[in-house]
């Protein structure tokens, strides 16, 4: 596997910016995303649907996939991690909303090492258990784990190995927490007025002409 970019995220003279979405199941992740898209022309690549494609597309690893989305344990990163990969360089953006992961250490450490990108920051949606399980049996989009048995091994899966990536990046002041709990609108505002401060941060790369966005020797 190649590496998605060069040196300190830079791709073409441009830098790759990546955000890592993380959340418990059903915090809410997949449906800011989706408006973030909209509005600040992210590729959203969530890693749970590109697992759930593989299943579809018949590939060799489908059926474990499968039997591990099934009882909420996470994929081994090598799949994962090139899957994303692959995404990544098909999309020909180079800003990316990576939602669902990293999910453990290994996730995290693995993505490190095969691209060479590090996060601009991870937004994190804090939401208690018991509003995500409300959501999840509500979802109704004919997933086999959304039925409790599933949800209570995912919960935790999140609480013993996803939760300290969290707190990783947070030892970093690298964690933009959003209270996930309020209305789908209400969240977006609070996601919206993170993403204009990251934009006027990284502007110099939006706002010259193409021909400039060459880095300079
Ligand atoms: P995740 O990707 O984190 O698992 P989703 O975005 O799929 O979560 O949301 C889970 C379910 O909850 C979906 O049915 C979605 O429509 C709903 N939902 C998402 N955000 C909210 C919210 N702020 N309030 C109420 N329901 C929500
Ligand atoms: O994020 P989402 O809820 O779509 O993830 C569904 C499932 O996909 C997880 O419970 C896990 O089994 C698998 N997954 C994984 N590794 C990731 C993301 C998701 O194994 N990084
Ligand atoms: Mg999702």
């Amino acid at each position: 596997m190649g590496t998605v970019v060069d040196a300190q995220n830079m791709k073409y003279g441009r830098k790759v910016i990546v955000v890592f979405v993380l959340g418990g199941p059903g915090s809410g992740k997949g449906t800011q995303c989706a408006n973030i898209v909209q509005h600040f022309g992210y590729t959203h690549l969530s890693a749970g649907d590109l697992l759930r494609a593989e299943i579809k597309s018949g590939s060799e690893n489908g059926t474990m996939i499968q039997s591990m989305i099934k009882e909420g344990k996470i994929v081994p990163s090598e799949i994962t991690v090139k899957l994303l990969q692959q995404a990544m360089q098909e999309s020909g953006n180079d800003k990316f909303l990576i939602d669902g992961f990293p999910r453990n250490e290994e996730n995290r450490e693995t993505f490190e090492s095969v691209t060479g990108i590090a996060p601009e920051f991870v937004l994190f949606f804090d939401c208690p258990e018991e509003e995500m399980e409300k959501r999840l049996l509500s979802r109704k989009q004919g997933r086999e784990d959304d039925n409790m048995e599933t949800i209570r091994k995912r919960f935790k899966v999140y609480m013993e190995s996803s939760l300290p990536v969290v707190e990783y990046y947070s030892s970093k002041g690298n964690v933009r927490k959003i209270d996930a709990v309020k209305q789908v609108d209400a969240v977006f505002e609070d996601v919206k007025a993170i993403f204009n401060s990251t934009i006027e941060k990284v502007a110099p790369y939006e706002d010259f002409p193409t021909s400039l966005n060459t880095k300079m020797p």
